[in-house]
């Protein structure tokens, strides 16, 4: 690792608790010293004393650190799977479920969550943990408001009964916000509650080391209960799942053994 981005790396995390030696360092690195350029720093420490000067360079650094693209039922196919073939047996035994969307940004994913259960449970008897490691998706989430693009993906019917349209924007019922209880969390410093009967960790697990992916695993079998079910994107393939007492339910899909 150079040095510079070394020491930028210890003092961030010294300043706000988030270990960037934990996500994959030459992605990362690219992405802060465009970053940083662009602002007119010229290497890291540079721009580190920028940033403990100035609250707005700050935040922009962790937004760029986070990267927050969502979009509801994101890789629509899945959601099929989750709703079609793995809801109605967790149903079966169950129907509180305890469900986790762990690193949801802005809130598409626990709020599909959500509409998914809705045709099986009424919504008064859905909860759903949410979480992240930046308060400002946190904040957009708890608003509820997106833009067309975010709403491709969704069925037309769930559309027309889950949001309405202001101006170029669509705003989400209330309904389905109430079951959404939204917290600040890091996933790889803070403890995770559970047991859950599902935990949907989609699309940032991608931006960790090997090792730091190995120990969220175990920490996501952990928090799991017996047949709970672990759901990641479509890019994250869990290679040795029995290692983590895992058994593959379907594509992307690992059922807690
Ligand atoms: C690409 S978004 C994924 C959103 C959603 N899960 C999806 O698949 O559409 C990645 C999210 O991970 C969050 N994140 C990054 N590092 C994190 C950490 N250490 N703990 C919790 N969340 C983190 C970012 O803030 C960002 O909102």
């Amino acid at each position: 690792m150079g040095q510079d981005y070394e020491q930028f790396a210890a003092n961030v995390k010294k300043k706000t608790g988030i270990d960037l030696t934990l996500y994959k360092e030459a992605q990362m690195k690219r992405r802060l010293t465009s970053l940083y350029e662009k602002k007119g720093f010229h290497s890291f420490q540079d721009y580190f004393q920028g940033i403990s000067r100035d609250q707005d360079l700050m935040n922009e650094l962790l937004d760029r650190m986070t990267i927050n693209v969502s979009e509801f039922y994101r890789n629509y196919k899945r959601w099929e799977v989750l709703e079609t073939k793995l809801l109605p047996k967790l149903l079966e035994k169950n129907k509180r479920l305890k469900v986790w969307s762990a690193a949801c940004s802005t809130g598409e994913e626990p709020y599909t969550i959500a509409m998914i259960l809705s045709h099986f449970l009424p919504l008064s008897q859905v909860q759903i943990l949410a979480t992240d490691i930046d308060e400002n998706v946190i904040a957009r989430a708890k608003l509820g408001v997106y833009p067309e693009r975010s709403l491709n993906e969704v069925p037309s019917e769930i559309k027309t009964k889950f949001f309405t349209k202001e101006g170029g924007y669509y705003k989400i019922s209330e309904e389905i916000k109430k079951t959404v209880t939204f917290k600040k969390h890091n996933l790889l410093a803070d403890p995770y509650g559970g047991p859950f009967d599902l935990i949907v960790c989609r699309n940032v697990l991608i931006y960790f080391t090997e090792e730091a992916k190995s120990i969220l695993y175990k920490k996501f079998s952990s928090a799991l209960k017996e047949d709970g079910i672990f759901f990641v994107g479509s890019t994250e393939q869990i290679f040795n799942p029995s290692i983590y007492n895992f058994k593959t339910a379907d594509t992307f899909f690992y059922q807690k053994i």
